[in-house]
């Protein structure tokens, strides 16, 4: 399929990544059935994930949507990053970040600690989708959806500049 100048392959399935939000979905049950957590979706990625993720725990529970901005300074002062929508009270609560995928960590690193400081009851991160080879930040996620190469992925919410988030399947650049 092309988007945008590049081609993309089928890598993952509707139904695997059905499956496997199902078990993540059951596990998370187990662990916070009447615990009331706090599912916090990052924008914009993140959103068709949590929505079926959400549906796949059996038990009360509450969400919110968060955006992180970056900005790229220079290479020495780093990115700055700010939080917003996040209005929710998470003193004492048990909280579900939901992420689309872990590239660098950059972003889980940076919102972790930010959260941390709210002092919450719990964290657990849970990530649809994460690349080991391009890590660089420090991040424990407790539930993985699928670990893949270090190569460019759209659907299922992700997009390229804009496009393929409606896709059900994953896709993968294409060699050419
Ligand atoms: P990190 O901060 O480097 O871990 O990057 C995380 C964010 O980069 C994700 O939430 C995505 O928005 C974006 N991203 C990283 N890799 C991909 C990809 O392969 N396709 C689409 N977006 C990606």
């Amino acid at each position: 399929m092309q988007i945008h100048d590049l081609h993309f392959k089928q890598m993952i399935s509707a139904e695997q990544i059905h499956e496997r939000v199902q078990a993540i979905g059951a596990a998370l049950t187990t662990q916070y059935k009447d615990k009331n957590p706090l599912f916090i979706s990052i924008l914009s990625g993140a959103f068709v994930f949590a929505s079926d993720l959400m549906r796949a725990f059996d038990g009360h529970c509450e969400v919110g949507f968060v955006k992180l901005s970056s900005y790229k300074g220079t290479r020495s002062s780093g990115d700055v990053q700010t939080v917003m929508g996040l209005e929710k009270e998470l003193n004492g609560r048990h909280l579900i970040i939901v992420e689309d995928i872990v590239d660098t960590g950059r972003t889980l690193h940076f919102f972790t600690n930010y959260l941390r400081e709210q002092s919450p009851e719990s964290i657990c991160i849970v990530s649809l989708l994460s690349k080991p080879d391009a890590l660089q930040f420090p991040i424990e996620i407790d539930y993985t959806g699928f670990e893949i190469p270090d190569k460019f992925v759209v659907g299922y919410g992700l997009d390229y500049n804009g496009l393929g988030r409606n896709l059900p399947d994953l896709l993968v650049l294409a060699d050419v």
